[in-house]
């Protein structure tokens, strides 16, 4: 499959390609600098990764949303409100994911990864600690991003519909306040009891 990664190069998104690659994936990382990536380009693949931060997501989709109709758009975007990044801030449009979905309604959108951290995301050798919760309307467009992040690899657990999204929006600043308390890092989040499921 072919996965683009819209503001791929920043740590997020260079560790997911690095790990979706050596799956057998090809990976387009977009970047708004030519030098570094094309984002148009990675907003033609089958499957579209939203890496830019929560400030610039409206604007790049409004650039990149006529190549999306169609495609499945997995957005990974956690809303934080800097420099209160420990902060829950919910968003205006009821979470990224909706937000985004609004904007481009012809894109199916999936949300997920929000628990994710790049910290050790780029060391394919490093388990990736904790469950993935994955969100979304389209079931089709949600079973392929299950897939995709069992490839990563790890646990993918459907968490219903898109407007689930906000839990695990508002989750990350929480583990980002659990990191700072507890001077630990790259935190995750696990689901207790789905053995076996
Ligand atoms: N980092 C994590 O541990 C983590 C975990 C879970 C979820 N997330 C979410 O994943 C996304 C990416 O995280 P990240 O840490 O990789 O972010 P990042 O490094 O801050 O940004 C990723 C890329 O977005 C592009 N970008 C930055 N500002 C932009 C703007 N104003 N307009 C358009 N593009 C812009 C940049 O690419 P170019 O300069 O090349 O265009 C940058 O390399 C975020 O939404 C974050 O909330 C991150």
């Amino acid at each position: 499959m072919r996965i683009g990664l819209v503001g791929g190069t920043g740590k997020e998104g260079r560790g997911l390609a690095a790990r979706w690659e050596r799956a057998g994936h090809a990976c387009v990382i977009g970047s708004r600098d030519p030098a570094r990536g094309d984002n148009r380009a990675a907003a033609a693949c089958d499957v579209v990764v939203l890496c830019v931060p929560y400030a610039a997501q409206a604007s790049t989709l409004e650039e990149i949303g006529p190549l999306l109709d169609g495609k499945i758009l997995l957005d990974l975007v956690v809303p934080l409100a800097p420099p209160q990044v420990t902060r829950v801030s919910i968003p205006a449009g009821g979470s990224a994911a909706l937000e985004a979905q609004r904007s481009v309604p012809g894109a199916r959108v999936v949300a997920a990864l929000h628990h994710v951290s790049s910290t050790h995301l780029g060391d394919p050798e490093h388990l990736i600690p904790g469950d993935v919760l994955v969100c979304g309307d389209d079931v089709e467009a949600k079973e392929a991003v299950l897939a995709l992040v069992a490839e990563l690899p790890a646990r993918a657990i459907d968490a219903g519909p898109l407007v689930n999204a906000v839990a695990l929006e508002a989750m990350t600043p929480v583990l980002l306040y659990m990191i700072k308390k507890y001077k630990r890092s790259g935190l995750g989040l696990s689901i207790a009891g789905l053995e076996g499921a």
